[in-house]
């Protein structure tokens, strides 16, 4: 849907580099479906970042029971593993995930979008605003609320994510 209504892959094609901006990661379909879009297509940007923001990160283990129970196309569950692999603790801040040899950079805010945004420098492709509610995510039996309490907005402004990469 975010891919189609921002003129995607269209738009990236032919470009060194093309930065997506996306408020809420949650399970991070969007990112997976992106990621997905540009391995596919041969025209694809040189550089691809994608930034997003999660006020309420999932653990590894639950994005790794969320994509089992929800995941059934084979190439997206091969990018999911991949990234539910490199998830980085549930600490506040930015944290840069590389993938294919560095062409593909995830940043992963884990802070209020409030209090992110306005910290952020970027210069931003596309975005991708998803409805800023908690949904309703297989968290193998564990409440989402355990994660929450670990990130703090007041923590999250100290760290904001970095500028996408001038290279
Ligand atoms: C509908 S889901 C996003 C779906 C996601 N983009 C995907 O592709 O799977 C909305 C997400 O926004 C997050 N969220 C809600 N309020 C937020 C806020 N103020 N700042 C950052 N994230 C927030 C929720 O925790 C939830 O994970």
């Amino acid at each position: 849907m975010f891919l189609q209504g921002n003129g995607l892959p269209g738009r990236w094609q032919g470009q060194p580099r093309f930065t997506v901006l996306e408020t809420g990661f949650g399970m991070g379909i969007n990112f997976l479906a992106t990621w997905a879009a540009w391995r596919s297509d041969p025209a694809r940007c040189e550089r691809l970042h994608f930034v997003s923001i999660e006020k309420h990160p999932l653990s590894a283990q639950d994005l790794r029971c969320a994509y089992a129970a929800t995941v059934t196309d084979e190439s997206l569950a091969t990018l999911a593993a991949m990234l539910a692999d490199a998830w980085p603790p549930l600490v506040p801040g930015a944290h840069q995930l590389p993938f294919d040899a560095g062409r593909v950079t995830l940043t992963l805010a884990f802070g209020d979008a409030a209090d992110v945004l306005p910290t952020l420098s970027l210069r931003a492709n596309a975005f991708f605003s998803t409805a800023l509610r908690p949904r309703r995510t297989p968290t193998c039996g564990r409440p989402r609320s355990s994660v929450r309490s670990r990130v703090s907005p007041t923590t999250a402004r100290r760290s904001p994510p970095t500028p996408a990469p001038e290279t």
